[in-house]
C-alpha cells in the first residue's frame, strides 16, 4: 500500500518508519525542511529507542520525507499526525488539523480513484466528522463516496512507541464507512493484536478516556499514598496487594511526584474542557488534575520537615524529565518543585543524564551538573523527581553532601535511608 502521513513530529515519524518496515511505501510531510533533510538522511530528530536503525533501513528505499503534498495523490491513505496543543482554556487548538485537511483536500481534487484520510492526531470527540470530513470534501471537491475517513488513535508511549507500534494492547479503528476501515485495517496486516472497529466519534473518546483513565490511576495511588505516609506506612506494598487483583492490575499504581509528560494533563484537560462544553460536570477528571497540581509541592514540605530555612541552602534535584528514557521536559513534575525551591532562596544544584540542556531552555537561572556526584557535593538536602535507572546505583555519591537528607518523588533508590514522598 501507498501510504502519505502530514506531520513528521513523534507519532507522525514513529508511524512512518513502522509503516514502512510493515512493507508500505511512505511519503512523510512536514513543513520545517531542516527537519525533512535530516531524516532523509537518516538521522531522527528525536530519540526513541530502534527508531534510528529502522529509519536507515528504510529511507531512501521506501521511506521519503518531503515539505510539499505533490505525491500525496499517488498515495491510497493519508495520515493526519500533526499536533493538538492545549489552548489558555484546556480545550485542543485545532488549526493544524484543519490546515492540513484544507491542504489534503487540494492534493486529492484530482484524484479519481478511492482514498482514505485517517486521523491519527488525538482530537476532540465530533472533530473527524464535523472538521476534517467537511475541510477536505470541500477543498477537493468530491463527495463522500469518493474519500473515506477513520480516526485511528495512537496508544504509543515516548521512549517505547516503536515497540508499542508493532506490539500494540489493541489497534482502534473508527470509520465513516466499510470500506475506509477495510483500507486502514488492511495497513496494519502483519500486526498480532486485537482490532476494534467503531464510529469515528467513539475512537476519538476511547483515546481521551484512556488517557484519562491511566492518568486517574496515578492520582488515586498518589491520593492513597499520600494517607500511606500519614499512617507511616509504604504506599507500594499497599498497591501490590491492590494490584494483583485481575480488575485492577497493577500497571501505572505507582505513586510519586505525579505524572507528567505532553499528553496527559493535556488531555484530561481538554476532555474537561469538552465535558463542561456538553454540560456534564466532570468531578473525577478535575480532582485527577488537582491531585496532580499539589502532589509536587508534597516533596517541597516533607523538606521543610527536615530543613525548616532552605533560603541559601544548597538543593540537588536528580532528575528533570517527566519520565526516564527522555530528554523531554513538558509538564515535568520537576517544574513546579524546582520553581518553589527557587521561590524560597535555594540554590538548586541540577542533574539529569539527558535533559539538562532542555530544561535549561526552561529554567535558565540554577546550576546544571554534569552528574549526580556534581549534584550532590555540599549539598544540604536532595530531591530525586525522575526514575532514571542510574540514580538506583547511587550509594557512595551521597557522602559527598552536607548534610544526609534525601527524599525521593520516585521510587528508584538502593540506599535504606532515603525517605519518600508517599512512603
Ligand atoms: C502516555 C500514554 O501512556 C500513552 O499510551 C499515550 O499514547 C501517550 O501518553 C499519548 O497520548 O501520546 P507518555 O506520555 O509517553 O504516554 O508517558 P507515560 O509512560 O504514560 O508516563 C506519563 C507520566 O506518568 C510520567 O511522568 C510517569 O512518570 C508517570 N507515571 C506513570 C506515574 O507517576 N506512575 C505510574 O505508575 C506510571
Amino acid at each position: 500500500m501507498r501510504i502519505s502521513i502530514v506531520g513528521g513530529g513523534y507519532v507522525g515519524l514513529v508511524s512512518a518508519t513502522c509503516f514502512a518496515d510493515l512493507g508500505h511505501s511512505v511519503i512523510l510531510i512536514d513543513i520545517d525542511e531542516d527537519k525533512v533533510e535530516a531524516i532523509n538522511c537518516g538521522m531522527s530528530p528525536i530519540y526513541e529507542r530502534g527508531l534510528m536503525e529502522l529509519l536507515s533501513a528504510h529511507v531512501g528505499r521506501n521511506l521519503l520525507a518531503t515539505t510539499g503534498y505533490e505525491d500525496l495523490v499517488s498515495t491510497d491513505l493519508t495520515l493526519i499526525c500533526v499536533g493538538t496543543p492545549p489552548l489558555p482554556d484546556g480545550s485542543a487548538d485545532l488549526s493544524m488539523i484543519e490546515s492540513a485537511s484544507t491542504l489534503i483536500g487540494n492534493s486529492l481534487e484530482d484524484k479519481e480513484k478511492y482514498h482514505v484520510v485517517a486521523v491519527k492526531s488525538t482530537v476532540s470527540p465530533g472533530t473527524t466528522q464535523n472538521l476534517v470530513m467537511p475541510t477536505v470534501l470541500k477543498h477537493s471537491d468530491k463527495s463522500a463516496s469518493k474519500i473515506g475517513f477513520v480516526m485511528n488513535p495512537e496508544f504509543l508511549r515516548e521512549g517505547l512507541a516503536v515497540q508499542d507500534f508493532m506490539k500494540p494492547d489493541r489497534i482502534v479503528i473508527g470509520s465513516s464507512d466499510e470500506l475506509a476501515g477495510d483500507t486502514v485495517e488492511s495497513a496494519y496486516r502483519g500486526i498480532d493484536a486485537p482490532i476494534v472497529r467503531t464510529g469515528l466519534i467513539a475512537a476519538e473518546m476511547i483515546k481521551y478516556a484512556s488517557n484519562a483513565f491511566l492518568a486517574t490511576k496515578i492520582s488515586f495511588s498518589n491520593e492513597i499514598g499520600n494517607v500511606c505516609k500519614k499512617l507511616g506506612i509504604d504506599v507500594y506494598e499497599v498497591m501490590k496487594g491492590v494490584g494483583l487483583d485481575h480488575r485492577i492490575t497493577p500497571y501505572f499504581l505507582n505513586a510519586g511526584v505525579g505524572f507528567g509528560g505532553s499528553c496527559f494533563q493535556k488531555d484530561v484537560s481538554a476532555l474537561i474542557h469538552f465535558a463542561e462544553r456538553m454540560e456534564v460536570t466532570p468531578v473525577l477528571l478535575r480532582s485527577v488534575i488537582e491531585v496532580n497540581e499539589q502532589q509536587p509541592m508534597k516533596i517541597v514540605e516533607i523538606l521543610l520537615k527536615n530543613i525548616e530555612y532552605i533560603n541559601g541552602k544548597r538543593v540537588a534535584v536528580l532528575g528533570l524529565a517527566f519520565k526516564n528514557d527522555t530528554d523531554d521536559v513538558r509538564e515535568s513534575r520537576a517544574v513546579p518543585v524546582i520553581k518553589e525551591l527557587v521561590g524560597r532562596g535555594a540554590l538548586v544544584a541540577a542533574y539529569d543524564p539527558k535533559a539538562n540542556e532542555s530544561m535549561r531552555e526552561i529554567l535558565p537561572e540554577i546550576e546544571y551538573c554534569k552528574s549526580a556526584s556534581q549534584a550532590l557535593t555540599d549539598a544540604d538536602a536532595c530531591l530525586v523527581l525522575t526514575e532514571w535507572p542510574e540514580f538506583g546505583d547511587l550509594d557512595k555519591e551521597f557522602e559527598l553532601m552536607r548534610s544526609r537528607v534525601i527524599i525521593e518523588g520516585r521510587r528508584i533508590l538502593s540506599c535504606k535511608d532515603a525517605e519518600g514522598i508517599c512512603w
